[in-house]
């Protein structure tokens, strides 16, 4: 939970005064800034990592008919993205070292049919196949997406993921390394995907005031739920007073497949307003995050379970800290409270989260069975 209340003030200020939601350069303003930090040459502001998505496939000129290879363990909202533009998921098992896809599935399950690979840096580690998927898409002359949602600011040899596939995507939806409550980037470094990117972001809506209003007030709940010294006796206080106002990131007409109306939105001045503020604290956080990392390894190494895998010359950032425990640890959070005083986190409970489970892919299904996530940022 990456606000505070320099967030909750900015918000406060935004919410009491609606003209200045219309000041298109605090929009440009974040972009550059994104671009600028993550060191990629072409940056788009929408609100959230799966439109974000959806802008990349459109930037790739993917057609109906077309297949992408994804992970077998995934969010729902990422196969969605693919179904609404009509083209057909080939799901591939991961490896268990960094939940990233395993390059031998990705190459068996390559036919002419397929266009793009879609991998992600999950948990914030970079995949342990990053270098020889890329080196397979480039044989094959396949597009890279790179879901890298998970994954702000982590770096492979020097460079912040997201730059070496052609396109990448990014949330900063309220569980993720920095938090707008909802929202996204896609990025690009080459020209002619970002002028197709703008032509996506182009025909992209604002969400309407209410939206915003409520956008807004969930940087208020987000932070006296989770972060005020005194949450204990806010949370019911601010339940009651904004409860109403409470956003979902994935509704029920997502889990099941079907397209929301309000998808498809750019992100508008006030909630890039927040983004630009939290943008100065990624690195603040991302180091935290590792530093709290450094304790969990401990904590596997003193009760025998298997760390991450850190591959070599990479940064991770931990949005989360995985490990394979057994399943009915899993199953029954609650030893976690009593013996680690921690909420336990269970993405992912189904392989593609939190709809449905797809068959055949085992790798996946032990993750699914046996991966706990720790928490890297304790107040
Ligand atoms: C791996 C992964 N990719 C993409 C997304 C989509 O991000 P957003 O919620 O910003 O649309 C999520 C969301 O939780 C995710 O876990």
């Amino acid at each position: 939970m990456t606000l505070d209340e320099d967030d909750v003030v900015l918000a406060k200020a935004l919410i009491s005064n609606p003209s200045s939601w219309d000041e298109k350069k605090i929009i440009s303003q974040y972009e550059m800034e994104f671009s600028r930090w993550n060191n990629s040459k072409f940056a788009f502001a929408f609100m959230s990592g799966r439109v974000s998505l959806s802008a990349c496939i459109y930037a790739l000129n993917l057609q109906p008919g077309d297949e992408v290879i994804l992970p077998a363990y995934t969010c729902v909202v990422v196969p969605n993205a693919f179904y609404f533009a009509g083209i057909k998921p080939v799901y591939c098992d991961i490896e268990l070292e960094t939940y990233g896809l395993d390059v031998n599935e990705v190459k068996a399950h390559i036919t002419p049919r397929v266009r793009a690979i879609l991998l992600h840096h999950l948990y914030g580690l970079v995949c342990r196949d990053y270098h020889a998927i890329l080196d397979l898409a480039k044989c094959y002359s396949l597009s890279v997406i790179e879901d890298c949602c998970h994954a702000t600011g982590a770096k492979y040899r020097g460079e912040k993921v997201g730059n070496l596939g052609d396109v990448a995507f990014y949330s900063s939806e309220q569980s993720k390394i920095f938090n707008t409550i909802q929202g996204g980037f896609s990025t690009t470094n080459n020209l002619e995907l970002a002028n197709k990117m703008k032509e996506y972001y182009n025909c992209a809506a604002y969400p309407d005031s209410v939206w915003i209003q409520k956008q807004l007030y969930n940087v208020l709940l987000n932070f006296y739920e989770c972060k005020h010294p005194k949450k204990w006796i806010l949370r019911d206080i601010i339940q009651l007073r904004y409860g109403h106002k409470r956003l979902l990131s994935t509704t029920a007409e997502e889990e099941k497949g079907i397209r929301p109306k309000h998808y498809g939105c750019k992100m508008p001045a006030p909630i890039a307003a927040i983004g630009s503020n939290q943008i100065k604290k990624l690195d603040y956080y991302n180091s935290r995050r590792r530093e709290t990392a450094k304790y969990w390894d401990i904590w596997c190494e003193n009760n025998n379970y298997t760390k991450p895998v850190v591959i070599d010359n990479s940064v991770p950032v931990y949005l989360r800290y995985p490990v394979l425990v057994e399943p009915f640890k899993k199953q029954n959070r609650s030893w976690a409270n009593k013996q680690l005083g921690v909420d336990l986190g269970i993405w992912f409970a189904s392989n593609i989260h939190p709809s449905k489970n797809i068959k055949g892919f085992p790798k996946a299904d032990k993750a699914v069975e046996c991966c706990i996530n720790l928490p890297c940022l304790m107040q």
